[in-house]
């Protein structure tokens, strides 16, 4: 029987990665879920991740999902490869899980003329070397500079990061980038909430640097997945469905969820 692709992440980062995949994507049924009762993933321990994680991607198994995405690079960077190698085969086999840090590994030495990157990131995904990892595979030329920014999730989490207090944190984390590396002329976003800050990102880095968001990369990357996937594709629903799954308050999601997703949405509590 044909199911919904699921999508997950902490909190409401990954609508920001949902709203491109669907407009890339518009045929497919969807499942979101984000898990803002335990969010944010970013300042937790590898192992809370890993088992936050799995906790949700075997529910979107529940509910017959035959590819679930990680729309957090948290949960990319501390849970996608334990799940792939040690749980897929066991919990789910033939079902897949996907993550945002490869797609975006992938043609991030594209962008930058001076080979010089920048990662903004929660502590989890910059501890984690990730994309220190995965770019140096990809882009081996390409030197690249990390910061973690703690409080930025929990100010847009709460809807605080238009306000003046936000711009201390915003600049600060800026600031120590940029000084890192001189010379860097590409910073990616490398945190599915941050998209919603890019304006106040931009205002703190020299004219011409180029702010990277995910949303476009994942989608363009999920597109070509199913191309070259039919045996998964073949699975997955096609009515245009979306639905929205929360483990705190509904009320609560859907009156900020809005400010990612581009329009309202009706979600559900889920209770794990
Ligand atoms: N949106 C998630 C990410 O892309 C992190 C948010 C969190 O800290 O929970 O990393």
């Amino acid at each position: 029987m044909q199911q919904p692709i699921g999508v997950f992440d902490s909190g409401y980062g990954g609508l920001t990665v949902l709203k491109e995949i669907v407009k890339k994507l518009p045929g497919y049924d969807y499942i979101y879920l984000g898990d803002n009762a335990r969010a944010p993933y970013g300042t937790r321990s590898f192992e809370t991740v890993y088992h936050y994680t799995l906790q949700c991607v075997e529910w979107f198994f529940e509910q017959g999902c035959p590819l679930v995405v990680l729309a957090c690079n948290t949960a990319s960077a501390k849970a996608l490869r334990s799940i792939q190698q040690r749980d897929l085969e066991r919990i789910a086999p033939g079902k897949r899980v996907l993550g945002v840090i490869r797609p975006t590994t992938e043609v991030i030495g594209n962008y930058t003329a001076t080979n010089k990157v920048g990662i903004l990131a929660t502590k989890g995904t910059v501890n984690s070397q990730s994309y220190l990892i995965e770019i140096n595979k990809f882009f081996p030329e390409v030197a690249v500079a990390q910061e973690a920014c703690p409080m930025w999730v929990p100010l847009i989490e709460n809807n605080e990061h238009n306000k003046a207090g936000a711009d201390f944190f915003i600049k600060q984390n800026v600031q120590h980038l940029l000084e890192q590396l001189p010379g860097m002329d590409t910073i990616l976003l490398a945190c599915t909430h941050y998209p919603l800050i890019k304006d106040k990102i931009q205002q703190y880095t020299p004219e011409g640097t180029k702010i990277i968001v995910q949303g476009e990369i994942v989608a363009e990357s999920l597109f070509d997945y199913l191309l070259r996937h039919p045996e998964i594709e073949s699975n997955i629903s096609r009515s245009g469905m979306k639905a929205f799954y929360t483990t705190d308050d509904a009320d609560d999601f859907n009156e900020h969820a809005s400010v990612f997703y581009g329009e309202r949405v009706e979600a559900k509590h889920l209770e794990l």
